[in-house]
Formats: C-alpha cells, sequence, structure tokens
C-alpha cells in the first residue's frame, strides 16, 4: 500500500459511494468476524437528509482505493447541541493517521455548525470482564481498553457513558412454544389489550398515535449520562420514517399493542430487513408505555412481531438487538425469548469547549 491518501467530502460524488461502502463494509467484517452488519449502496445513501443533516468523507488511496470512511449526522429537528461521529480506518491502513485526519475534519464541522456535544461508538464482538476493561458510570457492561476504537475515543478525552449488549436470536421459533407464550402472555394482559401488525407504511389511522410512541420512545429508553433530550415527532415525520426505508432497501415490521378501553396505542415493537441479506434481521425499538407496563405487553409485542417475521421473511434466521446493559426488563424479555449474548457497544461522549 502507497503512502499518499487524500480525503474526499462524498456530497453528490455519486462515483465515490462504492469505495465509501466497501471501507464501511471492511470495517465491519474485521470488528465482527462475519457479514451481518454490512451495508449497501442505498442503504446508506437513502437516508432523509430533513430531520438529520448528514456528511460522509472517505479516505483513498492514490490508487483509488478506499483506506477509510467517516460520518456525520446533525439532528435538526431537536437535539441540536449533539453531533454524532463515525470513523472507521481499514485494518491494513490503521496507524498512519488516518482515523485522526477523518476524526478531526468531523470535528471541525461540528463546531462549525455550532454544535458541542459529540457522540460516538464503538463496537466489540464480546463482553468483557476484568483486567484492561472499562465500566461506564451505570456500572454496567464493560469495554476492553485494548479495542482501537476504545483507545482512540479516550485519547482523544470521550467519556464512555453506556455500554450496550448485542444479542442474537435463532429464528423462525419452534411453532407450538410460541404460540403458548403467546396465549400465557395474552392470558395476563387481558382482554382490555389488542395486538395489531402490519409491514411496510404505517397505516393512516395510527400516524398521529405512531408519532406520540416514537417522541416516548426517545427518552424512554434508559441514556445514561449521554445529553439526550426528546425528539419531536409528528405523523408526517413518522411518513418521512417510511419513506425512507422504502429508498434504502430495508423492509418494516411493525407490531403495535392497544389500549381497547381508550382506544390509543400502549406501545410497539419493529424489526427491519436489510437488503444485502435475507438471513439477518434487525430487532429495532420496543416500548411499553410505563402507565401499561408489568402486563407482558413487551413479550406479547415481540412474539406477534416474530410471527410475522416467519410468515413474510421464513427464511430469516438470525435475529440481532442493542439494549442498554442497564436496561434489565428489556434484557430479561429477550433472554427469555432465548436472545443470546453477541457482543455489544460503547457509548461515548465528549463536549467541545
Ligand atoms: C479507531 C480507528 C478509526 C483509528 O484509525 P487509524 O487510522 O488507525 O487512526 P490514526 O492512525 O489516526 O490513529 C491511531 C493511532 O495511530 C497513531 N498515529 C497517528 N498518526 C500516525 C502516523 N502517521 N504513523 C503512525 N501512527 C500514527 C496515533 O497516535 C493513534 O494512537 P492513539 O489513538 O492512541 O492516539 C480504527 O482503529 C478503526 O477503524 N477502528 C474500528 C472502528 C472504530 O472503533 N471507530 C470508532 C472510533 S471512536
Amino acid at each position: 500500500m502507497s503512502s499518499m491518501w487524500t480525503l474526499h467530502d462524498i456530497g453528490d460524488r455519486a462515483d465515490l459511494r462504492p469505495a465509501y461502502v466497501d471501507a464501511v463494509n471492511a470495517v465491519v467484517v474485521d470488528t465482527w468476524g462475519r457479514a451481518d452488519f454490512s451495508r449497501e449502496e442505498r442503504e446508506l445513501f437513502g437516508r432523509d437528509q430533513r430531520y438529520q443533516q448528514r456528511a460522509r468523507l472517505v479516505a483513498l488511496d492514490d490508487d483509488g482505493s478506499p483506506l477509510g470512511h467517516a460520518g456525520l449526522e446533525l439532528p435538526r429537528a431537536d437535539n441540536t447541541r449533539v453531533a454524532y461521529v463515525e470513523v472507521g480506518t481499514v485494518p491494513a491502513a490503521r496507524g498512519r493517521g488516518i482515523g485522526s485526519a477523518l476524526y478531526d475534519e468531523l470535528v471541525a464541522r461540528s463546531r462549525r455548525a455550532g454544535r458541542t456535544v459529540l457522540m460516538a461508538s464503538t463496537d466489540h464482538p464480546s463482553e468483557p470482564q476484568g483486567a484492561g476493561t472499562l465500566a461506564p458510570p451505570t456500572g454496567a457492561g464493560r469495554v476492553s481498553t485494548a479495542a482501537p476504537g476504545v483507545r482512540f475515543a479516550l485519547r482523544r478525552g470521550f467519556r464512555l457513558e453506556q455500554v450496550e449488549r448485542h444479542s442474537v436470536l435463532d429464528v423462525p421459533l419452534e411453532v407450538a412454544d410460541a404460540a403458548g407464550r403467546t396465549a400465557r402472555a395474552q392470558a395476563e394482559a387481558g382482554d382490555d389489550y389488542r395486538v395489531h401488525t402490519w409491514s411496510g407504511a404505517t397505516p393512516a389511522q395510527w400516524l398521529d398515535q405512531m408519532a406520540v410512541l416514537h417522541t416516548r420512545m426517545s427518552t424512554d429508553v434508559p441514556t445514561a449520562g449521554l445529553d439526550w433530550t426528546e425528539e419531536r415527532w409528528d405523523a408526517e415525520r413518522v411518513q418521512d420514517r417510511d419513506d425512507e426505508h422504502a429508498r434504502r432497501g430495508v423492509g418494516y415490521l411493525t407490531a403495535v399493542v392497544e389500549h381497547v378501553p381508550s382506544a390509543t396505542l400502549v406501545g410497539y415493537t419493529s424489526i427491519l430487513t436489510v437488503p444485502h441479506t435475507p438471513l439477518y434481521v434487525h430487532q429495532d425499538d420496543t416500548l411499553v408505555l410505563r402507565e401499561h407496563r408489568g402486563r407482558r405487553l413487551g413479550m406479547l409485542l415481540k412474539l406477534a412481531n416474530l410471527a410475522r417475521l416467519a410468515d413474510e421473511h421464513p427464511e430469516a434466521r438470525r435475529v440481532g438487538t442493542w439494549n442498554a446493559q442497564e436496561n434489565s426488563p428489556m434484557l430479561a424479555i429477550n433472554v427469555e425469548l432465548g436472545f443470546r449474548p453477541a457482543g455489544g457497544s460503547g457509548e461515548w461522549q465528549l463536549t467541545l469547549t
């Protein structure tokens, strides 16, 4: 590999997109040892710019091969102090200053946009314990200080605020067993609660109520010391997000639970399919409003959506999900469903001064 390299803003340069995607996937496969989190071009570049302003950079060798990637997300509708930064260098090109140069460019752009809080994630293929590990102030979960991303973040002044667990469930579930669990959860929930499911765009009748649930989701999940405030969702934003999924080639399965006496939705869960493989799907948000917790609604929702997944995507074999290590109620449901620990992430924060 030669020593000259250059940074490029992807902007409207569609010709640079494949190199960016290759850099992202090289880092993903190196970190995880598997390709479940690989991305396709449309999935990365079909993202919405209305609620998040996004910039992407790629570092290229002088022969045009990709060496590193960086992404910046600036929320526009809420949380306008925050900038999310993401930096990755392909393994063979590390230790040459590429990650630092990409990162410095993201910091400069964040400052120019008036952002004062940087957030970043590091990915980890296992949950380490003991010497050579670091725990966040929540005390839940640890990351290895030997991981290059952890070293990189610490040296730049980031603080580890939260650790998430990644868990994987083998699917499809055994049909009779899942039916039995569903019947028991429904019996505990009682007749006041009814589950509905759909795939793709949100039905018009639920748009406003889904906006309320998304707003609550943004702060009802544990956020540790992360400087995150409520997102503002309305029906239009829910529709925009549905359009975004379609553009990105991402399938979206939703289960909601209605409190029948008040005709309101009090919880939801969603599964995303990804364009690069039919084998792996992502268990996304799950929320049951506080005042309706403790009635097995979380379990009922997840089982309903997994049943829909088995019907619509029988080829799916693994469901992956992410949860804060301190989110014991959600982790308990996942463990009961059969999810097994499969690594995690560190969530980092830096205040720009
Ligand atoms: C973290 C990561 C982006 C660093 O990429 P990189 O290109 O190796 O970064 P750099 O070369 O700029 O810096 C890495 C180390 O090499 C050293 N370095 C910088 N320039 C160098 C040079 N010209 N020659 C040799 N070493 C150099 C730096 O001192 C740095 O050490 P430090 O982090 O302990 O300060 C890379 O390891 C990676 O992709 N990890 C997985 C993704 C990830 O975790 N990203 C999130 C980061 S918050």
